[in-house]
């Protein structure tokens, strides 16, 4: 393995990502969610865009009406090229490592990341790297998997997981090596956030219900207009499984 790859951690190469993890499971509710909070925190108009670990653009139809241009990166040449036989000519896609973008300083005018901080062993890297490629007064929405959950705290206090959810460094629930699987305290993100350059502008608490007992008792459509009515009310608890951030780029002179 040379230093340059070093630090991937999750190869979605040759694996069917969209048909095994989205449409062979019942995520319904969690894609909606996912979508309900990106529609609140991305701006209406964008003019130079990036998907950051977009996969195969399950998000795509989220903005590609509202971005003068759009990039897809992504690590998985396979998720790529799904992406672009369903989008085409609208959507640009671009292979490479987060800890290694070949993108120049600057070049964003707004970008996202959902479902993949869990993947990443150095996230001060790669905030990092996010806060370099987009210019100044521009947006980042970001997803966190939160460590800080409901249920991880009744699983800590009932002794069926050492992992203790008010720890602020970074627990990591499996073998790194295999899948590595990290998840974030909110503290810890937001005191990254803000050393790394950026503004905290919006939080959002995702996914809120999301759970096998509430996914049999209730309607996914009852689920998602509980999700609409409750991601900003449920923001100031960060329990929730996903937190979703809205950050903007200080200028150099506020750092
Ligand atoms: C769980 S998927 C999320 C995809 C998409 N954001 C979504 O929400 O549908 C995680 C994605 O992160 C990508 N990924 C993992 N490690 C990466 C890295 N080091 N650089 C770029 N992409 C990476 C994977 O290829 C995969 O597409």
């Amino acid at each position: 393995m040379t230093e340059q790859n070093k630090k991937v951690v999750s190869d979605y190469n040759g694996y069917d990502y969209k048909k095994i993890f989205w449409e062979d499971a019942d995520r319904k509710y969690e894609d909606m969610a996912d979508r309900l909070a990106i529609r609140r925190l991305l701006p209406r108009k964008m003019d130079t865009f990036v998907d950051i670990a977009g996969g195969y653009g399950r998000l795509a139809k989220e903005y590609l009406d509202r971005a003068k241009t759009a990039t897809l990166f992504d690590y998985s040449q396979t998720e790529l090229d799904q992406a672009k036989e369903e989008f085409g000519d609208r959507i640009n896609t671009v292979q490479g490592d987060i800890y290694h973008t070949p993108f120049k300083d600057n070049q964003f005018s707004c970008l996202l990341m959902v479902r993949a901080t869990h993947h990443f062993e150095d996230l001060p890297a790669v905030i990092k790297e996010l806060n370099r490629i987009l210019e100044p007064g521009g947006v980042a929405v970001i997803e966190v998997a939160n460590k800080r959950t409901l249920p991880k705290m009744f699983r800590y206090w009932f002794k069926k997981s050492k992992v203790n959810p008010f720890d602020k460094k970074p627990s990591n629930l499996k073998n790194i090596d295999k899948d590595g699987f990290y998840n974030y305290h909110p503290a810890y993100v937001e005191d990254l956030f803000r050393k790394s350059g950026f503004e905290i502008a919006d939080i959002l608490s995702v996914s809120n219900f999301r759970s096998q007992t509430m996914k049999k008792v209730f309607k996914t459509k009852t689920l998602v207009s509980l999700e609409k009515k409750f991601q900003k009310p449920l923001a100031s608890m960060r329990f929730a499984p996903s937190i979703y951030y809205k950050l903007v780029k200080k200028s150099t002179d506020n750092q």
